[in-house]
């Protein structure tokens, strides 16, 4: 619910259990008051403290820099006072960057404002709040923009600039957008945010907000595998089932930046957003716009776990739109760890035969399959099969494929080109670049210029060439290489916008493809993506021991339905390590559910267990899909002497909505000897529910009070890296 206080100029925007207030001061500034645990409607302006030195107000002339840099304001700009970072800025043709914005109107209404060219949330039970700020001198306009959706502790936050065709000045460039600007009006916080690198994406760090500015960002590109869009303020005594905490996140793939800033007053600015510092964007009054990314702010008043669970229902029911969002999805076996580039037509038939035989329904063609691809050196552009290894072209295979009953998936890396193709050879000017500068390669590729509409054409005609001469029913869209040479501010954008028109584009001429997108691994694992792609593949590296701490990252913020996730051999391609074959696939069933080996040259015990663990995942897939996490443990936790019987497991449960099935899972990172059993208390259960459950081959019944608060013994599960599944369902 959206309310306007008229007498207060205050807006109340109320969730079910949270509210954020603003309010209009001075007739002109628009000013942050409240964000936290829902109050009813009322007068609470006294929070913005205009009495309290130093916020003088800005009646009194002699003091409004003070006022400016000291003031809360909902979206700051620069060079008036306000010497934190501004949320907007400009650049006239003059040169001149001055520009403030002011209050004009405002308006409540269902539904909300839908970008023609952005991903973003949609759906039913929308209400919507929109601040009209204005320049005059420069006849711009700015529309704030602030959705929530029924019964979701989120608010969607964006805004819109435009300028008024009348006016007579010519243009101007907007130098910074952000999606969304928070002054909160202290800063006992600490920052939970997600680093890492290739094989090692999405490491969780939580530390306290000092002075100064604590900023995370991408200028690669792309979302990235250094740093997540995301990261959420709690409060040093926050849990995982207690206490604030407030969640921040992008529905962008792009650069960004995402920050808190501890002022000299001891407030924190939260600020996330498009990335300024290779920003720009020319406005004109015929018509220019620019629009920013949607920002999600997310609220929970217990702990990490429940502002998790807000952004999984919200990207499930409000971001995802692919109608694999609530299906079951099939199996998949892809071949590139089973043989990366080295393969034949005999081999995948091999390959295939074995896994339909052992439940699998889907096989994903990865890499190498096209041109003339022996190695990442060639042939990217070059969409069409290599006839050396697929003689006849993909027929051969998908009839193999038909005949066993399997669906076919085929991997395309569309943004990119090998110098070492005939598309280069004939489109050189397509890439990104910077006149008569170097043309820096990596992984010997260019990227493709997605911004221009042409080149995005020549792309797509040569993927629908392939997916109407095949029955491919998934793809996997990769991109393994970040922006170099960008020819100008701004131009990371567009490449974004390009990338999207063309994702659209496909998902809906192919409104059934199961689409999968990838970036070397995890490096586009964003909620923009999600508005294209129910599932994400999230790294490189499948070791399970690895994969608990990239998955409990990415689940932060990001629905487990969506984390690609699959099982591999052992030792572990990207680091060497053993680790039970059972255990592999309880940690990727904690995702989207694969394989990715050749299932020709496992061990018999190995391969025994595929149709067990396909019956599993397909029994507990709904869960996983619509059904809520409570992570019980922390693969982050430091081991060891300080912290015996604290750390070294991990553990979740999902739990119906009915909460009538659940299932559990545990992982004993390190054993230890002579130790007792560990107990785990269960959440989200019912609990007057009775529960049973087998265990051993031994049945068991307790209430959801007793799994609850008395918990769950764990024995030593005799080895490192061992594992337990357990299966809920109410009696
Ligand atoms: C990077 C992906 O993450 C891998 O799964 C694989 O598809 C390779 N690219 C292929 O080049």
């Amino acid at each position: 619910m959206i309310t306007y206080l008229e007498d207060a100029r205050q807006f109340q925007i109320n969730t079910p259990h949270s509210t954020y207030a603003l309010a209009v001061v001075d007739g002109k500034y628009l000013c942050h008051v409240y964000y936290g645990k829902r109050l009813e409607p009322q007068n609470l302006t006294d929070l913005l403290r205009l009495d309290h030195p130093p916020f003088v107000p800005s009646k009194n002339e002699r003091e409004t820099a003070s006022f400016m840099d000291c003031a809360p304001f909902e979206y700051p700009v620069g060079n008036t006072g306000d010497y934190r970072e501004a949320a907007f800025g400009i650049e006239t043709a003059e040169g001149y960057s001055v520009c403030a914005l002011c209050y004009v109107s405002h308006r409540i209404y269902n539904g909300k404002y839908n970008s023609r060219i952005l991903p973003h949330t949609w759906g039913n039970g929308a209400e919507t709040l929109e601040i009209t700020l204005e320049n005059v001198q420069l006849g711009l306009t700015a529309i704030l923009s602030y959705t929530i959706f029924e019964g979701l502790d989120a608010i969607i936050r964006s805004a819109r600039f435009e300028l008024n065709a009348d006016h007579p000045a010519k243009n101007l460039t907007v130098t910074r957008a952000l999606s969304a600007s928070l002054d909160m009006d202290d800063s006992r916080f600490e920052m939970i945010s997600l680093y890492g690198s290739w094989a090692r994406e999405r490491q969780a760090e939580r530390l306290p907000v000092r002075h100064g500015k604590q900023r995370i960002d991408s200028l690669r590109g792309e979302s990235s595998h250094q740093y997540s869009p995301f990261f959420a303020l709690v409060r040093p005594e926050t849990t995982e089932d207690s206490g604030d905490a407030y969640g921040f996140t992008l529905i962008y793939s792009g650069n960004f930046l995402a920050q808190a800033e501890v002022t000299q007053f001891c407030q924190t600015r939260v600020q996330i957003g498009v990335h300024p510092d290779d920003f720009a964007w020319l406005l004109d009054y015929e018509g220019g716009t620019f629009e920013t990314p949607e920002a999600v702010l997310v609220y929970s008043e217990n702990g990490i776990g429940e502002m998790s669970r807000t952004f999984h229902r919200l990207f499930s029911d409000h971001l995802i739109r692919s109608k694999w969002r609530y299906c079951d999805r099939p199996v998949l076996l892809n071949n590139w760890e089973a043989t990366y580039f080295d393969f034949t037509l005999d081999r995948l038939k091999e390959i295939a035969d074995e896994a339909a035989a052992l439940g699998i329904e889907l096989f994903v063609l990865d890499d190498g399959w096209f041109g003339h691809r022996d190695s990442d050196n060639s042939s990217l552009g070059d969409w069409f099969p290599d006839q050396r290894k697929l003689p006849g072209g993909l027929k051969p295979l998908t009839d193999r494929l038909s005949a066993l009953g399997m669906q076919f998936g085929l991997w395309f890396e569309p943004e990119m080109v090998s110098p070492d193709s005939d598309f280069y050879r004939a489109h050189p000017d397509f890439i990104v670049e910077t006149p008569e500068r170097c043309r820096t390669q990596s992984r010997a590729q260019y990227v493709l210029n997605m911004a221009r509409g042409d080149v995005q054409r020549a792309v797509y005609d040569q993927i629908k060439a392939i997916l109407d001469s095949a029955p491919i029913s998934y793809i996997k869209w990769d991109m393994n290489r970040q922006l170099t040479e960008v020819p100008c501010k701004g131009f990371a954008h567009r490449y974004m916008l390009g990338v999207y028109s063309l994702m659209e584009r496909l998902v809906s001429e192919y409104p059934d493809l199961l689409l999968e997108t990838c970036s070397g691994g995890g490096a586009r694992f964003d909620a923009g993506m999600l508005y294209y792609s129910p599932q994400i593949w999230a790294s490189d590296n499948t070791d399970a021991k690895e994969r608990l701490r990239i998955q409990y990252g990415a689940s932060l913020f990001m629905p487990p339905s969506a984390i690609g996730a699959h099982v591999s051999v052992c030792p572990n391609h990207a680091l060497g390590r053993n680790t039970p074959f059972e255990t592999r696939a309880n940690v990727a069933m904690n995702g989207t559910f694969g394989y990715e080996l050749d299932v020709t040259r496992l061990p018999d015990a190995e391969k025994a267990q595929i149709p067990e663990q396909i019956r599993r995942y397909k029994e507990i897939a709904p869960l996983i899909r619509d059904g809520a996490l409570w992570r019980l443990g922390d693969p982050f936790a430091p081991s060891g002497f300080a912290a015996q019987m604290q750390a070294d497991y991990d553990a979740w449960i999902y739990v119906a909505s009915d909460k009538k099935t659940a299932v559990f899972t545990y992982v004993q990172i390190t054993a230890e000897a002579n130790m007792k059993p560990r107990r785990i208390m269960l959440r989200g259960l019912s609990p007057e529910t009775q529960y049973a459950f087998t265990r051993n081959g031994k049945a068991y019944c307790y209430s959801g009070a007793y799994l609850m608060q008395c918990g769950i013994l764990i024995e030593n599960l005799w080895g490192d890296m061992k594992s337990e599944q357990i299966m809920f369902r109410a009696v």
